[in-house]
């Protein structure tokens, strides 16, 4: 009988403190997600120093669930995954930390595993044989926006990337801005839902005919100065404004940050003749996205791959799907703690 590879893989890059045990790549038998949304709500983002604390109280408890679900002892575990760039560096060094620890104490293999490229991976889990190639891939969270063209799960070459925020960081900035609660992906997504998405006509920034990079802070601002006015000193507070206007201002913003990610997905498609595109990371929970991309795919006939959304956002399933091919590969070890834009 074919004999299972089970990985645990650790995820503490971020605010989620997660653990999940994965066969195979593909056969998810557990997931445990500690989420911190909750001490971080009050700062509008994620703050280092709280996230790398909850992550030491949260991580035995985590992986210890993350066993006791999956039903397997440290004996069945073939190798330990964890994400270990790019991220906050004293998030991820609990994760790396756990991990290296484990492996030691189990006398296990160590697999290190990029946290963008599990994002992407996250939508092609379970769903390898519809990958038709050419394929490329968008991956956008809170601190990423990348397009890749990708081979498999390990031949990944980045196309394009954000010059300066993140789609989800736009959200979540722009949510601080309307007051809206953090994350501000999913609050702005509600919101937006009872507004008008032609209210305001804000910028979508395209860096010119042929660029697969992006920009999402001159949006940013833009949103800001419509609230604000430009000169906010004294007297020039923020103006009040009523659910509806900012319901508005909410589906106004989400259509411009779509419409780049989704002219930008198109011309990579178009560009490198991509037969899939995959869908990955936290922004990618958003509906409208989802279903904005599909109209698109199905427009000029490329299947496309978006990850379930429970594993758009930080997770340990992702971590350990990635690490399986790591593993087939011989690929153990690989734990630099590289945390540069070039890395993603
Ligand atoms: O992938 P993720 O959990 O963490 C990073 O790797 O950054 O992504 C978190 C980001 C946050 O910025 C959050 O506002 C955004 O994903 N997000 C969303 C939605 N749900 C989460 N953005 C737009 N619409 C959503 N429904
Ligand atoms: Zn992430």
């Amino acid at each position: 009988m074919h004999k299972q590879v089970n990985i645990l893989g650790i995820e503490t890059s971020c605010d989620e403190t997660a653990a999940a045990v994965v066969a195979d790549g593909n056969v998810i038998k557990s997931s445990v997600v500690a989420s911190q949304v909750g001490l971080h709500q009050k700062y509008g983002g994620v703050v280092p120093e709280i996230a790398s604390r909850a992550h030491i109280e949260n991580i035995l408890p985590v992986i210890n669930e993350a066993m006791t679900k999956a039903g397997v002892r440290k004996n069945d575990i073939d190798a330990v995954a964890v994400a270990n760039q790019p991220g906050l560096t004293i998030a991820l060094m609990v994760g790396v930390t756990a991990a290296k620890t484990l492996a030691m104490v189990w006398d296990k293999p160590i697999i290190g595993v990029n946290h963008v490229h599990a994002h992407l991976q996250s939508a092609m889990i379970a769903q390898e044989d519809k990958l038709e190639l050419p394929a490329i891939a968008l991956v956008v969270s809170g601190g990423h926006t990348s397009l890749y063209q990708c081979k498999n799960a390990l031949e990944l070459t980045l196309l394009g990337s954000t010059i300066n925020d993140a789609a989800g960081e736009a959200f979540d900035k722009v949510a601080t801005i309307l007051g809206l609660p953090y994350p501000g992906g999913p609050s702005i997504e509600k919101i937006a839902k009872k507004g008008n998405a032609k209210a305001v006509n804000f910028p979508r920034t395209m860096l010119g005919p042929d660029s697969l990079d992006f920009s999402f802070s001159g949006l940013k601002t833009a949103v800001l100065y419509h609230c604000c006015g430009q000169d906010m000193r004294g007297e020039n507070r923020c103006k009040e404004m009523d659910e509806q206007e900012l319901a508005d201002i909410a589906a106004s913003f989400q259509a411009a940050v779509i419409d780049v990610l989704i002219k930008k997905t198109k011309r990579a498609a178009q560009k490198t003749g991509a037969k899939t595109i995959l869908l990955g990371g936290g922004v990618a929970c958003n509906t409208a996205l989802r279903d904005g991309l599909a109209d698109m795919a199905a427009k000029i006939g490329v299947n496309l791959l978006i990850a379930p959304k429970q594993y758009c956002t930080d997770n340990g399933v992702m971590v350990a799907s990635l690490a399986y091919y790591k593993f087939k590969a011989g690929m153990f070890g690989d734990l630099t703690m590289e945390a540069k834009a070039g890395s993603q």
